[in-house]
């Protein structure tokens, strides 16, 4: 354990009066609360008990954290389970068929044909791309020595650079500038779900909000779509293992290639899924050594002592036990994707609850990782938790940043990776102070966000 014990910010769990009854004034707080910052609806109760069955509008819930329950929906029952509205409510107008909201036979046809793309000889192969992006930015970042940056659009810059850098290969057809702007604007106004989702409503009702959007999708869609076709039209080329190629090929072998449209929902998915999330995660870990030197001490020395420029990067990780460690425990603290749902199909019994058809399950990562029954000290910062035995004694499904079951992040690999490329080349060469006046507070907007840029003032080193 780290001797300086820091507890990073996070909402203050509410207190709820013992036998408190649902009323109007309650659902109206409810939404305002949703509204401002999903991680604020969770009450004290909610961290020392495991489940609880709620009623919303009539709707029946559970919300557990009992790791047996949550292994049970999301892993040996979880053909009984499937993806609720809301979800597809908020992806499906940029994703179409893509394999985040993809479900039934789709869905298996096109993880089948994606799993090879995320394969482990596939997945180093893009180390030093990761690591050239990453120095690139991290030389610029060294010029402005002594200057104060803003964290958090670096580390966006920084993690769709790497992504469209693996996707596309840097491929002259795309206008990357304004494809990144485009993202970028589609984030800022469909990154919230819209209080009708909450409550279910049917999806014809117009929603406030998501003409920009709409439009921002077209423009993405078409870019994609047009280099798809630019590629197509050119002689194959050798040694571009991109994920465009990988796909153009993904089920080529069994007879079942991916159509066009499929390609194109699956780039789309990959930067809607795997952007936002590695970005975030590297800010919130610098973030956090940034305030905890003890930390970032010890991550420094393992850099400086792990002889890394011999290395192939994609052996980086390996050597780097306690950077890792430093991003594990920055996703349990700051898990992107902060809640997890399902809707019961058939009937099921979860732990003591029997699970009617219709019931949606949910477990949130972020109150599971901060959970009284299943951590030591679970606001406080430590690393070490992650490191040897401690590790081993993690309770299993106590721990899920990448989900669990069937429907695991297909990037986890990649993006484990990534960032410890990305720690490894910028604890080398910079220094980080977080500067801001106030401390930034998580706030779930899709993802969790921290309300501030994250300025930080950049040091170059030795
Ligand atoms: C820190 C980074 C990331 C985090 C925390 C994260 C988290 C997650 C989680 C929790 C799920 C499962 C959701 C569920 O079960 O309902 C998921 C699914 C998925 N992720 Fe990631 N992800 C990350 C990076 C990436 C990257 C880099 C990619 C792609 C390049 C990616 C692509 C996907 C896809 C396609 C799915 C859907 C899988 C399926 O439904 O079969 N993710 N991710």
């Amino acid at each position: 354990m780290l001797d300086t014990a820091f507890t990073p910010p996070a909402p203050t769990p509410r207190y709820v009066p013992p036998g408190a009854r649902p009323s109007l004034q309650g659902y109206l707080r409810y939404f305002q609360i949703m509204r401002r910052n999903p991680l604020e609806i969770w009450t004290e109760g909610h961290y020392r008990e495991f489940v609880w069955t709620p009623r919303v509008f009539g709707q029946p819930y559970v919300i557990t954290h009992d790791p047996e329950a949550v292994r049970r929906f999301l892993v040996t029952n979880a053909d009984n389970y499937g993806l609720t509205r809301l979800r597809r409510a908020l992806f499906e107008p940029l994703i179409g068929d893509g394999l985040l909201i993809a479900e039934g036979d789709l869905w298996k046809r096109t993880r089948k044909a994606l799993t090879p793309v995320f394969n482990h000889r596939n997945v180093r192969g893009f180390a030093p791309v990761m690591r050239d992006v990453a120095v690139r930015e991290a030389e610029a970042l060294a010029k402005r020595d002594g200057e104060t940056v803003l964290m958090s659009r670096e580390m966006l810059n920084l993690a769709l650079n790497v992504l469209t850098a693996c996707l596309f290969s840097g491929d002259e057809a795309i206008d990357t500038e304004r494809f990144s702007r485009n993202l970028d604007r589609l984030l800022h106004v469909a990154g919230m779900p819209h209080p009708l989702d909450l409550m279910a409503a049917p999806a014809w009702l117009p929603r406030l909000g998501r003409g920009e959007a709409t439009g921002i999708v077209v423009q993405l869609r078409s870019q994609v779509n047009a280099l798809l076709a630019a590629r197509r039209a050119r002689p194959k080329e050798t040694g571009t293992d991109d994920f465009l190629s990988l796909l153009m090929n993904a089920g080529a072998d069994e007879g079942a290639p991916l159509s066009d449209k499929e390609i194109v929902d699956n780039l789309i998915t990959f930067l809607a899924a795997g952007h936002e999330t590695t970005a975030r995660t590297l800010t919130w870990t610098f973030y956090l050594l940034s305030k905890s030197p003890e930390a970032l001490d010890r991550a420094v020395a393992e850099v400086d002592g792990a002889g890394l420029d011999d290395e192939d990067p994609a052996d980086w990780a390996a050597r780097l036990p306690f950077v890792t460690a430093v991003i594990k425990e920055s996703m349990r603290l700051y898990p992107a994707a902060a809640i997890f749902s399902r809707l019961a199909l058939g009937p099921d019994r979860l732990g003591d609850v029997d699970i009617a058809p219709g019931t949606e399950i949910i477990t949130s990562p972020w109150v599971l990782h901060r959970h009284d029954k299943l951590w030591a000290r679970p606001w406080v910062f430590d690393p070490d938790r992650f490191m040897g035995a401690a590790a081993d004694a993690i309770p299993r499904h106590a721990y899920m940043p990448f989900g669990a079951g069937p429907r695991i992040c297909i990037g986890a690999s990649f993006s484990m990776q990534e960032m410890a490329i990305v720690l490894a080349v910028f604890l080398t060469r910079l220094r980080f102070e977080h500067v801001g006046r106030e401390e930034p507070q998580p706030i779930m907007r899709i993802t969790v966000q921290p309300s501030t840029d994250v300025p930080m003032r950049i040091a170059r080193r030795g």
